[in-house]
C-alpha cells in the first residue's frame, strides 16, 4: 500500500478544510503519477485510522473524488482510482490578454457618449487617512456576530433554500424584524409588505424616483442637497427646483411658492440631519410640508440615512410616522449602523407604488442576499444590532466632542461650524481665504484624504468633516495636519 500517511498533507490551521485537503493532494499525486489509474484507495475506516481523522472527513473526501471523477466505486470491491480520468485543460494566456502592469485597455471598437449627468466616483487609496464625508467606523461593527449567524443559517435545510432566486422584495421573516424595529424605534407602522429591501438607500432613491418621475417633472430639493440623491433626478432629465435651507432645515414656504408657480411632483429631504448642513427639520415645519403635500399631492421622500445618531436630545420621529395619507415614502438603511459595505437598505411605501417597485428592481438586480438579510432580521431580535448602535452612540459623541473641541482650538480663526445635535459629521466653513481643491491636493500630498464636493465649495466654500470613523489617535493626527497644512498655505 502507498505511503498515503506521508503523501496526504493536512493542515489543521488551513483556512481550507480538511476533507478538500485531502482531494487535492489525491489530484495532485494522481497528476504527477505518484498514484496510479486502477490503483485502490484504503476503505474509509482505514483511510481514517491512517490519517488520524474522524472517518466523516475521509467519506466526505471520497465522495467529493467521486462527484469530480476521480475516484470509482465497486459496491463490495471498494474504492479505485478512475481508469478515465478528468481531463485538465490548461488555457495558454492569449497576446491579447492583459498581463500585470500594463494599462488597461483604452481602445473602445463602439461609440460611447459620457453621461453628462454623473460624476466619476473618487476614492481615497488604501495607504491615506480619510476624513470621510460621514461614515460609520467598521472596526465597531459586529461583523463577526454577523457572519455566524450567516454561517448558521447556510447550514440549516431551510437556509439552503434561501440561496434559490427569492422574493425581489426581500426576506420575509427579516421584513417582519424590520417592521417591528421600525414601529418601537421610531413610531413607523407598516406591516410587512409595506416594507421594500433594497441594498442600501441609494438603491431606494434610485428605485423610487425612477418609478415616480419622469422627464420635465419638477422635483424640489434643499440648496445644498446630497449629490447622489441630484444625480438620480438629473439622469431622469427632470428638473431639480433647489430651496433655501436655513437653521430650521428646508424652507417650507419657498416649496409652497414653487408649488403656487408650477406642478411639483416630488420633495426629496433629509429632516433628521439636513445633508449637508446637519440641521433638524423643526416640527413646525414637518407639519407644514406635510398639509403642502395633501394640498398639492406631491410625493415626499424622506431619507432618514443617519436616524439612528442623534446624541442632545431624543431624536425626533419621522415626517412618516405623522403620514396617514400615504405622501411619505420612507427610506433607511444598515449601512450607517454597521458599515457601508453592507448592502442594506429599505422603503416603506404604500402597496400600489411597492408593486411597481417590485417590477423594477427585478430587472436592475433581480434581488438582496437573503441569508444577510435574515441574519439582520435574527441580530435584530436578538437585540444585538440594538446594542451595537447603544455603544456606537457613546464613542460617536465622544469622537464628535474631541473634533469639535479640536477643531475650534487649532482651526478657529479659518473656520466656522456648530457642534453637530446629531449624526456623523460637522459641517464647516471655511474663511474666503482658503482654496479648499488646494487645501485637498496639499492634504493628499501627506496622504491625507478628505472628500470635497463642488457644489458645498461653490455654495458655501465648506466641507462635511466625517468623525465618527475616525479613533482617538486618527482625531488628532487629521487636526495636526489640517492645522500645519492650512498654515503652509495661508500663514
Ligand atoms: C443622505 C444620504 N442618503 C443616502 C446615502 C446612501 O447610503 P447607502 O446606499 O450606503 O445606504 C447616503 C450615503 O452617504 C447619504 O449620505
Amino acid at each position: 500500500m502507498l505511503p498515503f500517511k506521508s503523501i496526504i498533507e493536512i493542515d489543521k490551521h488551513q483556512k481550507s478544510p480538511v476533507y478538500l485537503q485531502i482531494v487535492n493532494s489525491i489530484i495532485r499525486e494522481i497528476n504527477s503519477g505518484r498514484i496510479a489509474t486502477g490503483q485502490k484507495l484504503p476503505g474509509s475506516r482505514e483511510m481514517a485510522g491512517l490519517l488520524n481523522l474522524n472517518r466523516k472527513t475521509v467519506i466526505m473526501a471520497y465522495d467529493e473524488l467521486m462527484a469530480q471523477g476521480w475516484v470509482e466505486t465497486h459496491p463490495s470491491r471498494g474504492s479505485f482510482i478512475s481508469t478515465e480520468l478528468p481531463k485538465v485543460n490548461y488555457q495558454k494566456i492569449q497576446p491579447e490578454t492583459r498581463q500585470k502592469g500594463q494599462p488597461a485597455l483604452e481602445k473602445c471598437g463602439f461609440p460611447i457618449v459620457s453621461n453628462r449627468y454623473l460624476e466619476a466616483p473618487v476614492y481615497a487609496e488604501h495607504s491615506m487617512l480619510e476624513i470621510d464625508e460621514g461614515s460609520p467606523d467598521e472596526r465597531l461593527a459586529p461583523i463577526e456576530d454577523l457572519y455566524r449567524y450567516c454561517k448558521a443559517i447556510a447550514r440549516s435545510k431551510a437556509g439552503r433554500k434561501l440561496l434559490k432566486y427569492h422574493d425581489v422584495q426581500g426576506e420575509i421573516s427579516f421584513r417582519k424584524s424590520l417592521s417591528k424595529y421600525l414601529s418601537e424605534t421610531r413610531g413607523l407602522h407598516y406591516p410587512d409588505e409595506n416594507i421594500f429591501i433594497t441594498r442600501g438607500s441609494q438603491m431606494a432613491i434610485y428605485l423610487i424616483f425612477n418609478t415616480l418621475v419622469k422627464k420635465h417633472d419638477n422635483v424640489i430639493v434643499g440648496a445644498s442637497n446630497y449629490g447622489a440623491a441630484n444625480a438620480v433626478i438629473k439622469n431622469l432629465e427632470a428638473n431639480l427646483l433647489k430651496v433655501p435651507v436655513d437653521d430650521n432645515g428646508i424652507v417650507v414656504s419657498a416649496i409652497e411658492e414653487a408649488c403656487q408657480r408650477t406642478n411639483v411632483r416630488a420633495v426629496y429631504i433629509t429632516p433628521h440631519h439636513h445633508f449637508p448642513t446637519t440641521v433638524t427639520l423643526s416640527a413646525q415645519r414637518r407639519i407644514e410640508l406635510l398639509k403642502l403635500a395633501e394640498k398639492y399631492r406631491f410625493v415626499i421622500l424622506e431619507d432618514d440615512y443617519d436616524y439612528d445618531y442623534h446624541y442632545s436630545s431624543s431624536p425626533i420621529l419621522p415626517l412618516a410616522s405623522l403620514d396617514h395619507q400615504g405622501l411619505v415614502i420612507y427610506v433607511g438603511a444598515f449601512s450607517k449602523l454597521l458599515a457601508p459595505s453592507i448592502r442594506i437598505g429599505y422603503l416603506a411605501a404604500p402597496m400600489p407604488l411597492i408593486r411597481e417597485l417590485r417590477k423594477l428592481r427585478k430587472i436592475i438586480d433581480r434581488q438582496g442576499d437573503p441569508i444577510m438579510e435574515k441574519a439582520l432580521g435574527e441580530m435584530i431580535r436578538e437585540g444585538e444590532l440594538q446594542r451595537h448602535l447603544k455603544k456606537s452612540v457613546r464613542i460617536y459623541k465622544e469622537r464628535r466632542d474631541l473634533f469639535c473641541r479640536l477643531l475650534q482650538e487649532n482651526l478657529g480663526d479659518h473656520v466656522d461650524f456648530k457642534v453637530p445635535a446629531g449624526g456623523m459629521v460637522v459641517w464647516t466653513r471655511f474663511g474666503k481665504h482658503i482654496d479648499l481643491a488646494e487645501l485637498a491636493q496639499a492634504l493628499k500630498r501627506k496622504k491625507i484624504f478628505i472628500g470635497i464636493q463642488k457644489d458645498f465649495v461653490l455654495e458655501h466654500n465648506a466641507i462635511r468633516f466625517g468623525f465618527a470613523s475616525l479613533n482617538e489617535r486618527e482625531i488628532y493626527q487629521s487636526i495636526a495636519s489640517l492645522k500645519e497644512t492650512l498654515e503652509e498655505l495661508v500663514g
